[in-house]
């Protein structure tokens, strides 16, 4: 039960609603312990990380509860603030709970985050920059313990624009004594998002979503109301879905202001892109045209969630294309599994080479991570005969319902 399977060759057609943002609610669930009260939060996803961020929270003695796509976060009782290594070593945000239950309580112990298998994955730039704020801390091998009193504000350059660890220090500085400036921030929309909850909830943040981030520590936060803004990842993952099967769609709710670096090359590999209040549309009616060179890089360039996804496309265009990951060290795993549906793709060192082909053929393919996973029902979309694509629970991870997203489209597509 654990697969997907699907016939290629459908145009998609019609409009889908596209998701609350994954990576935006992740670290606003975290932010939700900074509140002795409750906070609601509207078009939240209901997908698997979701629900371990839940357990999470709930292990530390908060109440959760949903209706539809609302979760409401009561974070009045901080009972514990010890985390089992299995919720917290199953997920790569939990280590969000580190900055808020410094903010909340001033300790933590917990175990050091697991994740996809995309790369190493460090939590050493989120140590450091904790460590210039007071924070004592104690490095076992699976878990560590962080300690301290109040937390102290400080001037901070990041060594790069980790994405996680301006977030962690974001969540550590809102109720930290004092004016905390973060340098070489990182830019992701889904910080803003996070900076903008905080700031309905009475912090004092300038500079969301820029490389300087001004944080005013304030003495308490306020119960709050916020609405998750729509997922690029998965709006693009729909997009160049469309790229790959032909047709014509419209991602209602698509955040396009987001989404400038992939409606670039996807008009270029001759998708004709629409942009309105409403969302993105996205008209495909001839063969893809390949990319000569694009690289993934942190916001506002080409993002690497969608590197996986747009190889699939470029395994069916028209040329020679060249992709280049810069963010992680292990993201090129699903090459072995687009070669299995005849896909012409070689690797060197973190450059793939894809040389495009009329038409892939189904087979069976496993997904081992969430963006593979996706990458591989875009591929699917397009290819001749069926194709059975096991391990969908990673994908879950982060759509939350791809096959009823896809058959609303006309995609042949069911779990089985
Ligand atoms: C966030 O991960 C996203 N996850 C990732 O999306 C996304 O790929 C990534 O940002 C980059 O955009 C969430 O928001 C929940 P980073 P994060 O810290 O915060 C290295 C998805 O598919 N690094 O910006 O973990 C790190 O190893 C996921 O939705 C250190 O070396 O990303 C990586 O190579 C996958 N030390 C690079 O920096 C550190 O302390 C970028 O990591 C932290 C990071």
């Amino acid at each position: 039960m654990d697969s997907i399977h699907m016939y290629g060759g459908n145009f998609l057609r019609g409009e889908v609603k596209i998701q609350g943002s994954k990576n935006a609610v992740l670290p606003i669930m975290a932010a939700a312990l900074l509140i002795k009260g409750t906070c609601v939060i509207k078009n939240c996803p209901r997908i698997a990380d979701v629900y371990l961020m839940q357990n999470l929270l709930q292990e530390l003695g908060c109440l959760v509860t949903w209706s539809e796509n609302t979760v409401t976060i009561d974070a009045s009782n901080v009972i514990d603030s010890a985390m089992s290594g299995e919720s917290v070593s199953s997920m790569r945000s939990s280590v969000m709970l580190l900055g808020a239950m410094l903010g909340r309580i001033g300790e933590v112990f917990m175990a050091y985050p697991g994740g996809c298998v995309i790369g190493k994955r460090p939590i050493d730039l989120h140590l450091s920059a904790l460590k210039e704020m007071g924070v004592e801390i104690m490095e076992q091998e699976h878990f560590f313990t962080a300690k301290v009193g109040r937390l102290k504000a400080m001037d901070y350059t990041l060594p790069f624009p980790s994405v996680g660890a301006t977030e962690n220090i974001i969540l550590a500085a809102v109720l930290a004594e004092g004016t905390t400036t973060i340098r070489g921030a990182a830019k992701e929309p889904e910080i803003t998002a996070l900076c903008e909850f905080l700031r309905a909830a009475g912090a004092d943040i300038e500079g969301a979503g820029e490389q300087t981030v001004v944080i005013k520590g304030v003495k308490e936060l306020r119960e709050t109301r916020y609405t998750v803004p729509g997922d690029r990842i998965v709006a693009g993952t729909y997009l160049i879905g469309a790229l790959a099967a032909g047709g014509s769609i419209f991602l209602e709710k698509a955040p396009s202001e987001h989404m400038k670096a992939l409606l670039k090359p996807a008009a270029q590999m001759g998708g004709t892109i629409t942009i309105n209040k409403g969302g993105v549309g996205i008209d495909v009616i001839r063969r893809l045209e390949a990319i000569p060179y694009l690289k993934t890089e942190v916001y506002d360039g080409f993002p690497t969630d969608l590197q996986s996804p747009i190889m699939a496309a470029m395994a069916v265009a028209h040329g020679d294309s060249v992709l280049e990951e810069t963010i992680f060290e292990n993201r090129f795993r699903i090459v072995d599994e687009l070669r299995k549906m005849g896909a012409d793709i070689r690797t060197e060192k973190n450059k793939a080479y894809i040389s495009g082909i009329e038409r892939l053929k189904g087979a069976v393919v496993e997904a081992e991570e969430l963006r593979g996973g996706a990458a591989l029902v875009v591929a699917g979309l397009e290819a001749e005969g069926e194709t059975v694509i096991k391990n969908r629970h990673f994908i879950e991870r982060g759509y939350e319902d791809i096959c009823r997203d896809l058959r609303n489209l006309g995609a042949d597509i069911n779990i089985r």
